[in-house]
């Protein structure tokens, strides 16, 4: 339902739950995606990531029950299932239900007490497309969990109980920006976070630019496999490294001179991915500076170097990537453009001068339709809070 406002779909989710379940929710939670502005696959090498949390939301609607079952009814995929709050495991008839089972589970693990629940619950981002539609479902059904049962748990600790229910029961070794940024965004702003101690600010965004979204229509097939890869080759990185700098526990405490220095104990394209993550984090603090500053044309400029560094040494971009980030970068008044997420398909993030955005647009959906023979959505962003009741 993407084009039905909050309210609109706020509503029809409220009919949905009363018809199924003959009373009204306790509480609505609305848990945003995400997009994200700078420092690529830096999250899991205890990097820096500067997310917004998004206008695309999951909607949950629920309310207590007295046992320990949770009936949950997904309203974009008209699906039901039930579970015990006794009986927790990843379902391979339900898959979409482990977000919830898994967020269920690693609370309880953490000693907390949990009452059953019924739910209904709706999402406006778009699935596989990289704006973290999970991370979204995690976050809204832990802060249900966290209202319905008064529990005393901060934000950045749900974050990391959704980020141990997406590795353990959705099987995707992912880093903590997704569900943090769900968790602890705030309107009009990005959010930058330190992965390794989740020190967090908030910076404002300029007057005058938009984010935008561009989604290629390529769902990532790859980014499972490749992201494990990935992740592995930084590991690999780390472990070279130490033989000669002790002090190094991740890649985030290499600086480029050091590693410039130590290239020959790297395989190359262990090098080439170190080089990723080792610019970004030097990189990261002037572009934060930019972009306080309101300097649109020196953050878009990170942008740009960070989606060149994400194409020739990760390897995470892909020929739509490219046609959509090409096609931004004709347009005047974009200031930068890049491939948000973990890549092979999905979204290109650019932040583009307000009064420029419908030539963006036109421009953008004609040169990728010509390049590909395929049809781009462009989604005009705000920066939205975090997850809240509704
Ligand atoms: C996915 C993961 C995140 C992060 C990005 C790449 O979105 O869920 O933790 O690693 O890829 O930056």
């Amino acid at each position: 339902m993407p084009n039905m406002s909050l309210r609109k779909r706020v509503s029809s989710l409220r009919d949905s739950f009363r018809q199924r379940f003959g009373s009204e929710p306790a509480v609505v939670v609305r848990a945003p995606g995400r997009a994200n502005l700078l420092g690529e696959h830096t999250d899991y090498n205890d990097g820096f990531v500067l997310p917004i949390a998004i206008d695309r939301s999951v909607l949950f609607a629920a309310a207590p029950r007295a046992d320990r079952q949770v009936v949950l009814h997904a309203l974009d995929l008209d699906a039901s299932t039930a579970f015990s709050l006794d009986d927790l495991a990843p379902s391979s008839a339900q898959p979409w239900s482990n977000y919830q089972r898994g967020v269920a589970h690693f609370l309880q693990a953490r000693g907390y007490r949990l009452q059953g629940l019924n739910a209904a619950l709706t999402s406006d981002v778009p699935i596989g497309s990289g704006l973290s539609s999970s991370a979204a479902v995690e976050v809204a059904a832990a802060f249900a969990f966290r209202a319905l049962n008064a529990l005393d748990i901060s934000l950045p600790d749900l974050a990391l109980v959704c980020q141990q229910a997406e590795h353990e029961f959705a099987g995707v070794p992912c880093g903590i920006m997704d569900q943090f940024v769900s968790a602890l965004g705030r309107r009009g702003h990005a959010l930058l976070l330190d992965c390794r101690n989740l020190a967090y600010e908030h910076v404002p965004l300029p007057a005058g630019v938009r984010v935008v979204v561009c989604d290629t229509g390529v769902r990532r097939e790859l980014a499972g496999s490749e992201y494990r890869v990935r992740r592995a080759q930084c590991e690999e990185a780390v472990r070279h490294l130490q033989a000669v700098l002790p002090g190094v526990q991740a890649l985030r405490d290499v600086t480029p001179e050091q590693l410039a220095e130590h290239r020959a104990l790297l395989p190359e394209v262990v090098y080439r991915r170190a080089r990723h993550v080792v610019l970004a984090t030097a990189r990261m603090g002037q572009a934060v500076a930019a972009l306080r500053l309101g300097d649109a044309v020196a953050f878009g400029q990170a942008m740009r170097d960070c989606h060149a560094s994400l194409r020739d040494d990760y390897e995470v971009s892909c020929p739509e990537l490219e046609a959509l980030v090409d096609a931004a970068n004709e347009v005047e008044g974009c200031y930068g453009s890049r491939l948000t997420g973990a890549g092979f398909g999905g979204c290109t993030v650019s932040l583009v001068a307000a009064d420029a955005v419908s030539e963006f647009e036109r421009h953008v959906v004609q040169r990728y339709r010509q390049q590909t023979g395929r049809e781009t959505t462009v989604i005009v962003c705000a920066a939205e809070d975090g997850v809240g009741a509704i």
